[in-house]
């Protein structure tokens, strides 16, 4: 059998793929984005019939560059953007309504009210997630209040609920699969990560049927056979992972007390913490970090909502760069005695503050400044917020290894300007790997040792290798007084 293992990574702004060859490098790359809705303040949606459209685009288009048939492909892995909820047809596949993205904000009034209720407790103790809309459960409560005669249809069995994931697998499979895995399943609000378990007590508060959720498996097990008229040839799902947890494995961090954070649109730093669930008292996250053979690897994370999203603001928003790897540049062109903080709280904030209601902000401004000024200003938040959760791990981790290094990847590390800027926010060193294709990697691992063709943990892990370390280099002095200028603009954007 060839070594060859497609990833797909459904994520927030793009559909990509990438056939990876038996060495674990990169054959072909396939990518396309696809439109983002806003069709009200704070609500985000996407079409997943162009998800779908923009998948199988990605598929051929990765499979012809590397130049192989689908017949070559050992297995696939899937990863894809969280918490992104689906609901579909059984009978005909066909989405009842736009896909209700994880940076949608509409369902904060029913957050609230359920916290009212003093529901929090009960949520937190069994998903390790928080009353926000950022997860799904709320979201689809909402869909099926919302779009007529959902939640009855639902009830009858004619709907099924997924995360990205179980709709692409369900369409690769021809509507033979309803499946999703244990990291995607841990992010919905509806599952317990005690017992890997769909909760029926969260099941009635949500007042969503159990008929329409999906089954959840493993990491890596058999997910079902692509359908033959799609590549060419069948091809069996070995991976599924959501982007984040993806990201963990793709950076080997299969060691309690490992820590990476990935730079895409969002930024999520995740804390493998081993087979402990460990409570946050921080306002982070306890969430699965991957299960195999049955076994759950848990994690602290921490999330915050815009990383990338900020760069794209500086191009697509205000303009002030053409391309996103401009923006490095453009920061270190800035005024070093200009004190401006830019709080990005476009779609409220994450961890640790959890203000689903606090909008963006920028302080500090003269009348110097400037394009360099918001540049710095976007990139350095990134940075500030990074700091943040790792803050609130330290507090909330006693294992070993949590000094460890941070391994970073996404699109956002390429710059090292920012890099080294991080390194000097943290006041500690940042590890940039060789491979940044991270999500898709973890993704593509999971499928191709699944398959047999590559290799197992262990060896895995020793793969990964270093391509530069970031240093600390800012004095203390300097670092304090930026904290602190970040910390008060924290403190008046919150809502
Ligand atoms: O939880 C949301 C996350 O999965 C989205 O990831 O890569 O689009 O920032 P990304």
């Amino acid at each position: 059998m060839s070594g060859y293992i497609l990833a797909i990574d459904q994520g927030t702004t793009s559909s990509r793929a990438i056939v990876f060859d038996g060495d674990m490098r990169i054959a072909g790359v396939g990518q396309k984005e696809f439109t983002q809705f806003y069709p009200q303040s704070g609500w985000v949606e996407h079409d997943p019939e162009e998800i779908w459209e923009t998948v199988v685009w990605s598929v051929k288009q990765a499979l012809k560059d590397a130049g192989v048939e689908a017949s070559a492909i050992s297995g696939i892995g899937i990863t894809n953007q969280r918490e992104t909820v689906v609901v579909w047809e059984r009978e005909s596949g066909k989405p009842v309504h736009n896909a209700i993205v994880w940076q949608d904000r509409r369902t904060s009034s029913y957050c609230d009210k359920l916290k009212h209720q003093d529901l929090e407790e009960t949520f937190t103790a069994k998903t390790g997630l928080l009353l926000d809309p950022y997860f799904s459960g709320t979201k689809l409560s909402w869909m099926l209040s919302d779009v007529e005669g959902a939640r009855a249809r639902a009830e009858r069995g004619e709907l099924c609920f997924g995360t990205v994931d179980s709709f692409l697998i369900w369409r690769l499979t021809g509507g033979k699969s309803f499946v999703t895995d244990a990291t995607n399943a841990s992010r919905t609000l509806m599952f317990n990560i005690g017992t890997q378990e769909w909760d029926a007590e969260l099941l009635q508060i949500l007042e969503i049927p159990a008929e329409m959720l999906p089954e959840v498996k493993d990491c890596a097990a058999d997910f079902g056979i692509t359908d033959k008229s799609l590549f060419g040839a069948e091809i069996p799902i070995l991976g599924v992972a959501g982007d984040q947890q993806a990201a963990t494995i793709g950076q080997a961090c299969f060691e309690p007390g490992m820590l990476k954070s990935t730079y895409g649109t969002g930024c999520f730093a995740l804390l493998n913490t081993g087979e402990d669930m460990v409570r946050s008292e921080n306002r982070l996250l306890t969430t699965v970090a991957y299960r195999m053979d049955g076994k759950v690897t848990y994690a602290l994370e921490g999330s915050i909502f815009i990383a990338g999203a900020a760069v794209q603001w500086l191009r697509d928003g205000i303009k002030v760069i053409k391309k996103a790897e401009q923006s490095g540049d453009l920061a270190a062109e800035a005024d070093p005695t200009q004190d401006v903080y830019l709080v990005p709280a476009f779609t409220g904030l994450g961890a640790p503050h959890w203000d689903a209601d606090a909008r963006a902000a920028i302080y500090g401004m003269t009348r110097n400044t400037g394009p360099a000024e918001f540049a710095r200003a976007a990139l350095e938040a990134v940075c500030y917020q990074t700091r943040d959760l790792l803050e609130a791990m330290h507090k909330d981790w006693k294992g070993s290894g949590a000094d460890t290094v941070l391994r970073v990847d996404g699109g956002m590390v390429a710059s090292d300007w920012t890099m080294q800027r991080l390194a000097d926010i943290l006041d500690a060193p940042v590890d940039r790997p060789t491979i940044l294709e991270t999500t898709a990697l973890g993704a593509a691992w999971l499928a191709g040792q699944r398959a047999g063709v590559w290799p197992k943990q262990k060896d895995f892990a020793k793969a990964w290798a270093l391509d530069t370390e970031f240093k600390p280099k800012m004095d203390a002095e300097t670092r304090d007084a930026k904290l602190k200028g970040w910390r008060d603009a924290v403190r008046r954007t919150l809502s």
